[in-house]
């Protein structure tokens, strides 16, 4: 028989509450920790400590109560999880894939010398540094903050001379991007076990909006060459880097060749799709993948569209009625504020073009 496990996870945001209902059905307690007093994991958790990620109090109740410490988000601090393990909390993931995923530069830098390509990229810390550099990169480029930076936030586009000027930069670091003029945008979530086992999940396409994601269509509609090309990548970069854990990476394609854009090591929003497409999801593999357990192998279903719900689709969500191939997911936040991500949609079904029209149909 299964023994019950209890997970602890830092954070407490939709992520967590997914990997929560993933762990109630899988007969698992959950404690999760979030400063927030509203964060919608607590409606799916069986405990939440109310505190701060760096109040050791909660931390060591955390190491005391968990059999096994995650992540659902990426700025986890550093010392957290030192702490953690000083004090013989498990938590197999660790503190790399944070270290190398909080900072831009350091995760272009790990990846590029896996041979994998990345846009031209430059460490940008002054005006004077940006005004040399931009003859490198030069026009049309992206100045991104170092660290995060999520939803497009934290980015400006470069056009010309007058972009550059009018910039005002913070005390702090950024990265300077050539700008890729690429086909099509995709994602793959790679996840390694404690036990080094691999796993990846189908690639996804990923259509975006104003920096945002707003659907995932799967399968992509890329080449087979292109899909193996990405999928082995991913499995090189959890592999070479050491990660145990899920890590949704994203690439940008542009004829034949795919430039890795970023990376994390947590489940990801284009990753949403396996809830319902596939025989077990993203959030089942991340609790397999630190318990230990061997990986099933991973099958897709039938084609899937995911749509992203903001504040602002309030009434737009309510026209959706569900269905067996129709699966709303609402996260609970008590805010519908616009711009905000309140939920998804998956839409599956074998047509992949009708399913796009549906969506776009709302
Ligand atoms: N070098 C680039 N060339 C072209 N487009 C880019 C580049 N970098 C980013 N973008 C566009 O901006 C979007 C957001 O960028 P990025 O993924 O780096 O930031 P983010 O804020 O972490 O986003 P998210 O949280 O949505 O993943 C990308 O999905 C892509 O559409
Ligand atoms: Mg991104």
């Amino acid at each position: 028989m299964k023994q019950s496990k209890s997970i602890g996870i830092l954070g407490g945001g939709q992520l967590a509450k997914m990997l929560c209902d993933s762990a109630k059905k899988m007969g698992y307690k959950t404690i999760i920790l979030d400063p927030d007093s509203e964060s919608c994991g607590k409606f799916s958790s069986n405990i939440h400590i109310n505190k701060s990620y760096k109040d050791e109090e909660a931390l060591k109740k955390m190491c005391v109560m968990s059999d096994v410490i995650t992540y659902e988000f990426e700025n986890v601090s550093i010392d957290s999880v030192e702490f953690i393990e000083k004090n013989s909390g498990n938590i197999p993931q660790g503190k790399a894939p944070l270290y190398i995923s909080q900072n831009r530069v350091r995760e272009k830098n790990a990846v590029s010398r896996l041979g994998i390509k990345t846009a031209k990229y430059i460490q940008v810390f002054n005006k004077k540094d940006l005004e040399n550099d931009i003859l490198k990169i030069g026009f049309p480029s992206l100045l991104k903050t170092c660290s995060g930076g999520y939803d497009g936030k934290g980015q400006w586009k470069l056009v010309n001379e007058c972009d550059l000027e009018n910039i005002k930069l913070e005390n702090r670091e950024y990265i300077l991007e050539e700008m890729i003029d690429f086909e099509k945008e995709v994602s793959c979530l790679v996840v390694r076990g404690v036990n080094k086992e691999i796993v990846t999940f189908p690639v996804g396409e990923n259509i975006h909006e104003k920096g945002i994601l707003k659907m995932t269509i799967v399968p992509a509609r890329i080449s087979k060459a292109l899909e193996t090309k990405i999928v082995e990548s991913s499995k090189m970069i959890i592999e070479e880097l050491d990660f145990v854990g899920p890590l949704g990476i994203e690439f940008f394609i542009k004829g034949d060749e795919i430039y890795f854009n970023e990376m994390a090591p947590r489940p990801h929003n284009s990753a949403h799709y396996t809830m319902d497409a596939c025989n077990f999801s993203q959030f089942d593999i991340h609790l397999m993948s630190i318990l230990g357990l061997n990986f099933p192998e991973i099958k897709l279903l039938n084609g899937v569209v995911m749509l992203n719900i903001f504040g602002e689709d309030r009434t737009k969500v309510e026209k959706i009625s569900e269905s067996k191939e129709v699966k709303v997911h609402i996260y609970g936040k008590n805010l519908w504020k616009p711009g905000r991500k309140m939920g998804h949609v998956n839409f599956c079904g074998e047509d992949i073009e009708e399913l796009i029209n549906l969506v776009k149909s709302f």
